[in-house]
């Protein structure tokens, strides 16, 4: 509570001094409760977490509705004060048998202002911001690939926008040999989603995403140790966020044209599987030589790199993916990497990163890299098979799949999507990234 002290204020209407801590307020029966904005050492990147925290530890207490007086608060403020209170109702325990007892709060929001527009858009960031953490908190037995094509048909008609999922048919005949081949060793067979939201009628396509969906990451052959390989299951965060955004854009009915694309496979340890030494053809035509199956989330994404920027051409171009364990070596849990020779992409994704708490630092696209992916007999290799520089010479492979495209930029989300929070024991879902890209895709759209 010792943060909460420090930013809100709290009243109970029948009581005339103010409290000093939340907890004081619930010996009283029948009161409700009074939030009366943030106090002067604020910190506004926080508030959402603030709030949440708020619900989250106190709503057992409360009877609804409760009044949330919202005068103290700037838009932005009121904003993430609501995305707070709705994050406090994410339920973690879905496939508990015996569901613990949840009463919804009814939170009324008080101001003098009108604030109807505020609170719509804010209900639907953590609305799709709840929907992606349970789509990577899910166990990999009911995420398939076909499930997260599912849901994007789904939620496509719900959302009104398309979507078409490539299933192996489509894939073989179109040539997504990488995805195909990291695929290849699972009972669960991998498709690629393709989802477009097209406001502006035959107008270019100006944002193009693309995300890792590995539905869960054995390593394949060169299999992972078995410690915490349980939490494999959300290596299809970068895809989470992809659909995420999607969905929150349409919902949003942002005026910008943005395709999205989802590269999804099992990456299982079968007799099937692809080998390493193995050579694979990939959309692109580059021809790749396998040196470890477990970095199969670059092979994925070059397919889908290659195929956005083919196929549609869009003005600029973001990637997403659970991509390396060197990247958290690199920064830990506290930013994601970015790869780019995109400044001003750059820039822009770094303020927005900070505004909504979900940050990007920069690290290197040097040429000096590129010795690491060469092979012999091969265009390139996926590994340099040397522990060095890992996050780096994944983004290099990456590159090379982009077709020289001047505006692209990829983030390592690893160490960012999936971790500890205060609101489960074990690693769960993060939600990282929908805000960022949505309040990017926002800006470009104000430009
Ligand atoms: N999915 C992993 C990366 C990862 C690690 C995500 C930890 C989340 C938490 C990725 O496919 C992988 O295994 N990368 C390898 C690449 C290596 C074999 C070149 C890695 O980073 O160790
Ligand atoms: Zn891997
Ligand atoms: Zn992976």
């Amino acid at each position: 509570m010792e943060h909460l002290q420090q930013f809100i204020t709290i009243k109970d209407p029948d009581f005339n001094g103010e409290f000093s801590t939340v907890q004081m307020l619930y010996g009283a029966e029948g009161n409700r409760v009074y939030l009366l904005g943030l106090g002067e050492e604020k910190d506004a990147v926080k508030v959402d977490e603030a709030f949440r925290k708020l619900s989250f530890d106190h709503k057992k207490y409360w009877k609804a509705p409760v009044q949330v007086v919202t005068a103290d608060l700037s838009e932005a403020e009121l904003q993430k004060a609501i995305i707070g209170l709705e994050m406090s109702a994410y339920e973690i325990g879905t496939f508990k048998s015996k569901k613990e007892e949840t009463k919804a709060i009814t939170f009324e929001m008080v101001s003098d202002k009108d604030i109807t527009a505020t609170l719509q858009e804010a209900q639907a960031i953590a609305e799709t911001i709840n929907r992606i953490k349970t789509l990577v908190d899910a166990p990999a037995n009911q995420k398939t690939p076909k499930f997260l094509g599912q849901w994007a048909e789904d939620s496509a008609k719900a959302s009104d926008y398309k979507c078409t999922v490539l299933h192996e048919k489509e894939l073989k005949a179109q040539g997504f040999h990488a995805v195909m081949a990291v695929g290849q060793g699972s009972v669960n067979p991998p498709v690629v989603i393709v989802t477009e939201y097209m406001p502006k009628k035959d107008s270019a396509v100006d944002i193009g995403l693309v995300g890792k969906g590995i539905t869960f990451d054995t390593g394949g052959l060169s299999i992972k140790p078995s410690t915490n390989l349980h939490y494999m299951k959300s290596d299809m965060g970068g895809a989470a966020v992809v659909l995420g955004v999607v969905e929150l854009v349409a919902k949003l009915k942002l005026n910008v044209n943005i395709v999205g694309v989802v590269a999804s496979a099992e990456n299982a340890v079968d007799s099937n599987s692809y080998r390493p030494g193995d050579v694979i053809d990939s959309y692109s035509g580059k021809t790749i030589e396998i040196i470890d199956t477990d970095a199969e989330g670059r092979l994925v994404l070059a397919d889908g790199l290659s195929y956005i920027i083919k196929a549609f051409q869009p003005k600029q171009v973001i990637d997403l993916a659970t991509l390396t364990g060197s990247v958290v070596q690199t920064l830990g849990y506290t930013a994601a990497g970015m790869f780019t020779n995109n400044t001003e992409m750059s820039q822009e994704l770094s303020k927005i990163g900070v505004d909504t708490n979900e940050r990007v630092w920069p690290l290197p696209l040097f040429t000096d890299y590129e010795a690491d992916l060469h092979s012999d007999i091969a265009d390139l290799r996926n590994y340099s098979g040397k522990p060095v520089a890992g996050a780096i010479t994944a983004a290099k492979f990456l590159e090379a799949f982009t077709d020289g495209h001047k505006a692209w930029v990829h983030l390592d989300i690893a160490g960012v999507s999936f971790g500890d929070s205060p609101y489960s024991k074990m690693k769960s879902a993060s939600g990282y990234g929908v805000q960022l890209i949505t309040n990017y895709i926002k800006e470009f759209a104000g430009n």
